[in-house]
This record gives structure tokens, sequence and C-alpha cells, in this order.
């Protein structure tokens, strides 16, 4: 290993300011010989921050970093696409599975998106200091069990999450995670829908995870309801070792889907169940109380007295106090 190799792998097992002079020391040199390692460092791409009299920090909000560290955590790691920024790496895979010759899980990342998607044509407030990421599936099942897939990711990352943090995950039906009450993490899938045989063309399951408080905070529309895993920055390593826990832990459960083994994982972690929730259904807002999930990932509810499931769109939880309908 050369210096600047030597520097770099350092400056990789850090999340703190490291100084020249610990640098130089620990790998006998001068700090002028650390200085223009850094500064190979910096015109091969790696975005290296300098606070004066303390030291070097290596961002992990550099996507050549964190490629080379997600490749290295993946159990299959043939179909990657890295990106610093995107418009969507939902519309990424999209574009390519069109073309028709990308493989079922090709996975588009992202340290940030300028135009992230979110459910029922929202956006999806994506800065850097998230993680946003998208994989192609050509599954052999029908439209209607996509489902599954969203169910099956959610599981995946409150694993990822909670393997990598100190946090405890829950799900919001169907799509959101949790933690302490607070969104994290959202979870979009979108299908393409051959027209002739109405049979699934393919898939993208789309994953957008707020690591950190992006800088300036969360927008005034979500800022109540938003959250991050970590509080601080992490490093590319953590980060990278996060993707590659919720992609693994995906893929796991996807080549075994008709076991459902994630199911009772995520009743277990719905957030929803014993909660009061109001949703719209056939145009009339409705009141109802989460009665839990059923082995279909259907939400389960008390409405009017009647047992009703919930298959699709949207609930959300009634503040308490607010008189039910
Ligand atoms: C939601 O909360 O409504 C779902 C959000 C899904 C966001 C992810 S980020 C990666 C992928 N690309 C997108 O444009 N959206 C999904």
């Amino acid at each position: 290993m050369n210096l600047t190799e030597k520097v770099l792998e350092q400056l990789i097992m850090t999340d703190e300011l490291v100084s020249g002079e610990s640098l130089a020391q620990k790998l006998m040199v001068s700090r002028n010989a650390v200085w223009k390692a850094v500064e190979a460092l910096r015109k091969q791409g790696y975005d290296i921050e300098a606070a004066t009299n303390k030291g070097y920090i290596l961002s992990s909000q550099n996507m050549k970093l964190c490629g080379f560290q997600i490749k290295k955590a993946l159990k299959n790691n043939d179909n990657i696409l890295f990106f610093d920024e995107t418009d969507s790496t939902n519309a990424v895979i999209k574009r390519i599975a069109e073309e028709g010759t990308a493989k079922e899980g090709t996975i588009a990342v992202a340290l940030s998106q300028n135009s992230g998607r979110g459910r029922l044509g929202r956006s999806f407030f994506s800065p850097c200091g998230g993680i946003y990421m998208s994989i192609l599936l050509r599954p052999s099942f029908s439209p209607e069990q996509c489902l599954m897939l969203t169910v099956a990711a959610a599981v995946a990352v409150c694993r990822a999450i909670e393997k990598n943090s100190d946090a405890k995950c829950e799900i919001k039906w169907v799509n959101d995670i949790y933690i302490n009450g607070k969104k994290v993490c959202g979870i979009l899938t979108e299908g393409a829908i051959e027209a002739e045989t109405a049979t699934l063309k393919y898939a993208v399951l789309g994953i957008g995870i707020n690591l950190k408080l992006p800088n300036g905070g969360f927008p005034e529309d979500i800022a109540e309801r938003a959250a991050a895993v970590y509080n601080k920055e992490i490093t590319a390593q953590k980060k990278a070792q996060l993707i590659a826990d919720v992609v693994n832990e995906f893929f796991y459960f996807y080549e075994n889907i008709e076991k459902k083994e994630f199911m009772k994982q995520y009743q277990m972690r719905s957030y929803l169940t014993g909660k009061t929730v109001s949703y719209e259904r056939y145009g009339e807002v409705f009141t109802a109380k989460v009665l839990g999930i059923d082995e279909n990932g259907g939400l389960e509810v008390l409405q009017n007295g009647e047992k009703i499931t919930i298959t699709a769109g949207d609930v959300s939880v009634k503040p308490q106090g607010e008189k039910n309908g």
C-alpha cells in the first residue's frame, strides 16, 4: 500500500476529524507528506474536508467512496449504478428496465435526488444526508401481489437499521418506517403492466432513508413528522454497510417470498395496531380502530362495528382527543 492509500484507509475508519500530526505519527512520515497524500486523494475525487488546526475528515457524501464500500459489503454486486445526485432512482431503474436489457436485481443508489418520488403522486424530499435506492425486480406473480414486495422491504429496512444503530423501528402501514413515532424511511413500489396480458412486466422497489437531519432541517410541511436514523454524519463505511444490509435482507425474503417469513415481523412491528386512524374510501372519510395486519399485508380495522380490510391507499393517525366519526 502506498502512502496515499494508507491515508485513505485511516480516514475511512473514522467519522471524527483526524489531525495531520496524528496521521503523520501513525504512518511515520512528515505532515507535509500527509498533506500531499490528501491532495492526491482529492484529485482522485475523494471529498476530504479540512478544519484549520483540527485535521481532516472524509465526507461520506461522496459516491466514489461509498460505492466502493457498498460493492464490498453486498452478497451480489454485479449490477449497481451509483450517483452523487440523480432525478429519481426509481426513474433511473424504469428507464433501463424499459430498454429491456437490465437484469433483475440491478440497483441504483444515489446520495441525493432532485425529483424524488413518493407514493400517491407526492414528491419525496431527498437531500444529501439520506440514502436513496431502487431495485429492479421481475417477479413472476400478479400485479396485486406487489404489496408483498413493499411488506418484505419494510421488514428488511427495519432489520438493517436495527443492526446498524440503537434504534427500534416500527412500520406504519404500508410503507413507512418510524423511529420514536417519526418517519425515517419511505418505500415506493411501482409496477409496469403488460397491457395485453395484464401481467407484471417488472417492478421497481424504491427506498429512501433519512440518515441524518438535513442541513437547514426538514421542510415545514414534513418537519413535525420526519426524523433521521442518526444524529450526525456517519462514515461511508457505515452507510455502505446499512445499504448492503437492506439489499441482502430484502433478497433473502424475496427469494423465499411464497413463505412470507417477513409477515410475522411486519405484524409485530405494526405502528398502527390499536390506534384510531382516518382514511378516505369511495370519496368519504372514515374513522376506525386498527386491529392489526392480516396474512396478506392488509390493514384490518373496525369501522362502525364492522371488521374490514384495507388493501390500498393511505391512512393517517387521528390526533388524540379528536372526536371519532
Ligand atoms: C413515500 O414515503 O411516499 C415513498 C418514498 C419513496 C422514496 C424512494 S427514494 C428512492 C426511490 N426513488 C424515488 O424517487 N422514490 C423512491
